[in-house]
């Protein structure tokens, strides 16, 4: 181990000087990205050459990335030409900027999309997915496939966070013993470590809260419907939504601006969240002075810290800052319900998911141009034919198992999906509505539960750095559509705390 590690380190050092005329790569934000590109110190073609040498010598270490792109120089290499001959007079800030997309997030190219299964490796979709299609029309290079928990930890119950059969275990870069969380572990390991420009994940419950958290960087879990879901291998579409995962605030919203809007392949969602989108994209929220005036909630059972940790002097000392900043702290504040939210043998999931997870899922294997396998029964059937390379005695596939055996949405599902919404309605949403609040915080994805079953956003942004140097987060939920407020929050909270260092591979 240590000697993989000064073969990391001395890699590091080789790759720390290989910036294009002096630019400095590492760190670089899109809008550095894009002076770079202008006063001709960066090509995209570098910017890809870069992070296809970093990912080559860190994933070994990492197994943060499943696939790199073949395309990706060409790709760098037109926009390059597209820039030089003034074809794209109004090329915005994700020209020639390389993204790496969780591997549940689908591409019609050679790259494969596969949730981390080995049962899914040769499937072709039709299309790519809708936020994939979003971003090309931006002019972003596609990067690669990252790695992530197998199916979005929807296989067993038993799932390691960041293991797929395909990616192996992916690794947090500051602590490797420490947990890396999931579902979209590669994407924020992958930001964290300098080995993409920006990242895109997908959430169902905390898949992009928890990992953004834990690996020191931002993460946005947009408002269900904002971003399509068309082309991603899904969970259940109640839930799921897709979202970046960068370094900074400024760079997840420049992204976020460019995925956002309405899919035809997801009509009614992206149909009922347009409403939320606002003129002129999210960037005008960027303010500095964004927690100004802000009635921010502090539920309790979330900040459960023990006197005396980092933790709770830290996250203390934010609230601090957060009130010095002009916001309102509410503390002390009940979810009503919390303890029936956080229920999950009783809460309707285990009753609604498994049935939207075969139906969902179904749906996407069918509607594949090729795969290997068409449904969840043939999925279930391949791991049992790869006990081995699936781990299916230390993982099971559980979940699968019980999703087979339900037959559509009747009368049950349906009630226990009443029941989910009641909750959000009675909770989080009865409790923001008032106390007139503009957001509420909370460690990590410890809201996630909370935000999940009303289909409502979340973003965390780097807090701090535990003992052992395991890092944590601060994420603002806030009720649907709340992304402008959220954003100038943790915007502010970003600016204010600059907490971000960069990973330091420790054992
Ligand atoms: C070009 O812009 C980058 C990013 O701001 C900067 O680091 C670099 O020094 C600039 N180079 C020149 C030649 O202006
Ligand atoms: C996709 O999977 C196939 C089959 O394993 C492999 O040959 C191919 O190289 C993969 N594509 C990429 C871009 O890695
Ligand atoms: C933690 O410290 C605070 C302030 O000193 C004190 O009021 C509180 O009772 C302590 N809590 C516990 C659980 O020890
Ligand atoms: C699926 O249904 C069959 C038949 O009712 C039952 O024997 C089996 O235990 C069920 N499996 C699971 C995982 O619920």
């Amino acid at each position: 181990m240590p000697r993989l590690i000064l073969a990391v380190a001395a890699a590091l050092v080789l790759l720390a000087g290989a910036g294009a005329h002096g630019f400095q790569i590492e760190e670089a934000t899109m809008d550095t990205i894009q002076q770079g590109f202008r006063n001709g110190s960066l090509s995209s073609v570098q910017l890809v050459r870069f992070y296809l040498d970093r990912i080559l010598s860190l994933n070994p270490l990492l197994r943060a990335v499943i696939e790199v792109n073949p395309d990706a120089l060409r790709q760098a290499a037109r926009a390059d030409a597209e820039r030089r001959s003034g074809k794209c007079p109004t090329a915005g800030v994700l020209h020639g900027v390389p993204v790496l997309l969780k591997d549940n997030i689908a591409t019609r190219d050679a790259l494969n999309t596969t949730a981390g299964s080995l049962a899914l490796v040769g499937s072709k979709t039709m299309r790519d997915a809708g936020a994939v299609s979003r971003l090309r029309r931006a002019g972003a290079v596609v990067l690669g496939k990252a790695n992530m928990d197998e199916w979005s930890n929807f296989r067993g119950l038993h799932g390691t966070d960041g293991w797929s059969a395909r990616g192996g275990q992916a690794k947090n870069p500051y602590v490797l013993s420490a947990d890396p969380c999931g579902s979209s572990t590669g994407p924020a390991i992958a930001a964290a470590a300098n080995m993409a420009a920006v990242t895109l994940g997908t959430e169902t419950a905390g898949s992009i809260l928890c990992p953004a958290s834990l690996n020191s960087v931002v993460g946005i879990k947009p408002t269900v419907g904002l971003t399509s879901r068309a082309g991603v291998v899904p969970s259940t579409p109640r839930q799921d939504t897709v979202g970046p995962i960068c370094r900074t605030v400024k760079d997840a919203v420049h992204v976020l601006d460019a995925i956002v809007g309405y899919d035809a392949l997801d009509a009614a969602a992206t149909h009922a969240a347009s409403k939320y989108i606002p003129h002129g994209g999210y960037t005008q929220f960027l303010k500095k002075d964004g927690l100004m005036g802000k009635r921010i909630g502090v539920p309790n059972g979330f900040f459960t810290f023990p006197n005396g940790t980092v933790q709770q002097r830290v996250y203390q000392q934010h609230l601090d800052t957060i009130r010095e900043q002009g916001a309102i702290v509410i503390e002390y504040l009940d979810i009503a319900n919390l303890s029936d939210i956080l229920d999950t043998l009783n809460n309707g999931q285990q009753i609604a998911l498994p049935a939207e997870l075969k139906l969902s899922l179904n749906a996407y294997l069918a509607g594949l141009a090729y795969s290997p396998v068409r449904s969840l029964a043939e999925v279930i059937a391949f791991n049992n034919a790869h006990p081995v390379e699936e781990k299916l005695e230390e993982f099971g596939q559980l979940i699968f198992l019980v999703a087979e055996n339900t037959t559509g949405i009747g009368a049950t599902e349906n009630a226990a999906i009443s029941q989910l919404k009641m909750l959000s309605t009675d909770g989080l949403e009865k409790l923001m509505k008032e106390h007139e609040l503009d957001a509420v915080v909370a460690p990590n994805d410890a809201l996630s539960p909370v935000l999940a079953i009303g289909g409502m956003p979340g973003i965390t942004v780097p807090a701090g750095y535990g003992k052992l140097g395991v890092p944590f987060g601060l994420c603002f939920g806030g009720l649907k559509g709340y992304e402008p407020r959220l954003i100038e929050m943790a915007y502010a909270f970003e600016e204010v705390t600059k907490v971000r260092k960069t990973p330091t591979f420790k054992p």
